[in-house]
């Protein structure tokens, strides 16, 4: 095993230091010196990747191209760590009070945001919660659920739907037989989602520190354990920017251990994480 001294060594103060900087140029993403053993295990496999024979060698490469690496390597150092039901009391909250209540309002429209989407475990859980509520309804109602991450590679997941039969197993029966194919033979232990909840979601590449194309307003959005990623001025910046994009009354749901800090103001807590805009 390497200890910390090795990574000390093999991957320099000013190297390390750079690949800090960059990252957190490119994606706001601080990595401190906490993470200094992710990092070197990370850039392990890059290195291997790229057929190098050194980390020095990379960051020259990082230098000499910036632009042309970036979503290479942003995408080797995000953590993408999620699963369906993630966090389950956020998909009771939309099932037992949102989803009735904008039922009830009419408008015939909604807008759900997931800003940090990972895999697809998250927008796929707010689709089923959407199709579980709304049921035949929604034929007549116009739902869309949009779904963003940095990570053109978990994008790419999210899109194909395939998934590992044993992230869903703890999933009610009702819910695994609508929302789930399985697969056959050498994918025997896959699952596909199905074009029902498929449908209702968009993957799109999107990188919460530039500009957002999307014009709202957004009765949802869902920005679940990224922020922790981020300094407190880029939470700041970024609760400024989901508050604009809020429908009036929307909802805004973070991580299990985030928090609106200074921006609680602009918000009425409704339950664990759940924050409702106030105007
Ligand atoms: C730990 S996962 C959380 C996934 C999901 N929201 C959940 O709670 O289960 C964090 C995700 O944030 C994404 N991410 C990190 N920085 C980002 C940025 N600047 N813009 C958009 N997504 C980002 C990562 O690629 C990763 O997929």
């Amino acid at each position: 095993m390497t200890n910390a001294r090795d990574i000390k060594q093999q991957l320099s103060d000013d190297d390390f230091n750079f690949v800090c900087d960059y990252v957190y140029q490119k994606s706001g993403i601080v990595l401190s010196d906490s993470k200094r053993e992710m990092v070197y295990r990370r850039f392990t496999r890059i290195i291997r990747d790229r057929h190098l024979t050194s980390f020095s060698d990379y960051c020259e490469l990082l230098k000499s191209d910036p632009e042309g690496e970036e979503r290479y390597f942003i995408n080797a150092v995000t953590t993408n760590l999620t699963s369906f039901f993630r966090e389950e009391h956020h998909f009771d909250y939309l099932a037992q009070h949102e989803l009735p209540h904008l039922i009830k309002k009419g408008s015939k429209r909604i807008r759900i945001w997931c800003s940090a989407s990972s895999t697809g475990e998250e927008p796929y859980s707010i689709a089923m919660t959407v199709k579980e509520s709304f049921k035949t309804l929604l034929n007549t109602w116009d739902v869309k659920i949009l779904a963003t991450d940095i990570d053109s590679n978990v994008l790419n997941t999210g899109k194909q739907g395939i998934y590992e039969y044993k992230g869903i197993e703890d999933m009610p029966e009702h819910l695994v037989k609508k929302y789930f194919s399985r697969g056959m033979g050498v994918n025997s232990t896959k699952v596909k989602t199905t074009s029902d909840i498929q449908n209702l979601i968009t993957f799109k590449e999107l990188n919460l520190m530039n500009d957002w194309p999307m014009k709202g307003p957004f009765d949802v959005i869902f920005c679940r354990n990224v922020l922790i990623y981020f300094d407190k001025k880029t939470q700041l910046e970024l609760f400024e920017r989901f508050h604009k994009l809020l429908a009036p009354n929307g909802l805004l749901i973070l991580g299990h251990s985030e928090n609106l800090g200074a921006f609680q103001q602009y918000f009425k807590s409704v339950g664990r994480t759940i924050f409702r805009k106030l105007d």
